[in-house]
């Protein structure tokens, strides 16, 4: 009978990360539905155009893990010149580490003993493991686990930057949390600050997001300034998304970008609009829903095999690549119920169509396995080994 902590190292060993490859190549209209396909073609693409952008503009990319919890992926981001990830939770950090993947950074506070715990295992095995912090308690309990392990462990101060989810205050709050840090923390390492406006990714128009972007980390640069006049280096900035990739080299804040939907995208994000375009098409939608119709219950009615359990639904409704003249309506868990007002294409019983995701992140967190596709074919699977990590 395993402990608890037992149990979870266990079952992060034991899951599947390898790519399983198939012994015969199979078409994707033989991909028994929903499932969720990665066009690899695009995917390449867009792997490589946020990397050049980067480069080009001496940003580090430091890709988020918790869009697509595979680290499959996160190895081939680090291959095309990514410094390392960033994970949301401790056990998507175990998941990236124990598949090899090291230069991790969780990027949301954890408090409690016993995730504090997985935290210093993590740290005991990796130096290069990289923890958030936004408050003095929390730092102490950090730094005795610490040096109870004997080892450093690096750490970022989390500046909230006015959304109110996580992070401490800018200015003389972050300032004290880091002088605490730099002079009574002996076994923790300042490695510079955080800063994810989460609240700005998805603002509409360029020049809207850009302004209010802008507005806002220039409150960070302050809090920069004051640690450097307080005689506190900071080696690194941390935070920006895909929806500010194009933002942050203006600044010159932001050392390491954390993008993670940039790789996939996803209709939320199609819909802010881009520098100079209506939609946002810098990267394009490599992630899609293959759905099958199953039923026609109505005349102007199909009925595809995917609802509540295949899609994330926090805002809107997915909809097909191929098809237009249609509106999708949830049919409750299994099903999406699809009107068809004026569609561009005929829809039967048996079609197999994929979708594009209103959500990538919490969409990815319901399957298992990616199906990679080229010319139409799957010659093997991705495993999703960190979905349902939350923990
Ligand atoms: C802390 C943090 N950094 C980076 C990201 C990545 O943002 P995006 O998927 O918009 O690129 C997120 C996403 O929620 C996040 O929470």
């Amino acid at each position: 009978m395993p402990s608890l902590q037992e149990f979870i190292k266990d079952s992060i060993n034991s899951a599947p990360a390898e790519p399983v490859k198939l012994s015969d190549a199979v078409a994707i209209e033989e991909v028994p539905t929903p499932a969720l396909i990665i066009d690899l073609d695009l995917f390449e693409r867009n792997l490589d155009k946020m990397q050049t952008y980067l480069r080009n503009n001496s940003i580090d990319l430091r890709c988020h893990t918790k869009m697509h919890k595979c680290p499959i992926i996160a190895h081939k981001q680090i291959d095309a010149g990514a410094i390392g990830v960033c994970a949301a939770t401790v056990s998507e950090a175990e998941v990236m580490q124990t598949n090899g993947i090291t230069n991790v950074l969780i990027t949301s506070p954890v408090v409690t003993p016993e995730k504090i715990d997985r935290v210093i295992t993590l740290g005991v095995d990796n130096p290069d493991l990289q923890m958030v912090i936004d408050d003095i308690e929390i730092a102490n309990l950090f730094n005795k686990a610490a040096k109870r392990s004997g080892i450093q462990l690096s750490v970022l101060i989390d500046l909230d930057p006015g959304m109110g989810r996580t992070g401490i205050e800018m200015g003389d709050p972050a300032l004290t949390l880091g002088n605490h840090i730099v002079d009574n923390c002996d076994s923790l390492r300042f490695g510079g600050l955080q800063m994810y406006a989460g609240h700005c990714m998805h603002i509409e128009g360029f020049e809207n997001r850009r302004g209010k972007y802008n507005h806002i980390m220039g409150k960070g640069a302050e809090t920069k300034t004051l640690f450097e006049e307080s005689g506190i280096e900071v080696p690194v900035f941390s935070g920006g998304g895909t929806g500010t990739f194009n933002i942050e080299a203006g600044l010159g804040l932001m050392t390491e970008l954390q993008a993670g939907s940039y790789i996939f995208m996803d209709i939320e994000y199609r819909e802010i609009g881009g520098e100079g375009s209506e939609r946002f098409e810098d990267f394009e939608p490599s992630l899609f829903v293959l759905v099958t119709a199953i039923s026609k219950p109505q005349q102007r009615l199909i009925t595809v095999d995917a609802g509540f359990k295949s899609f994330a639904s926090d805002k809107m409704a997915p909809e097909f690549r191929d098809v237009e003249g249609v509106i999708f309506h949830w049919g409750g868990d299994e099903h999406g119920i699809i009107q068809l007002t004026n569609p561009s294409r005929e829809i039967n019983l048996g079609d197999k169509l994929p979708m594009l995701t209103p959500h990538c992140d919490p969409t990815v967190n319901l399957y298992d396995y990616y199906y990679p596709v080229r010319d139409g074919m799957v010659e093997e699977l991705w495993p999703i080994t960190a979905r349902g990590r939350s923990q």
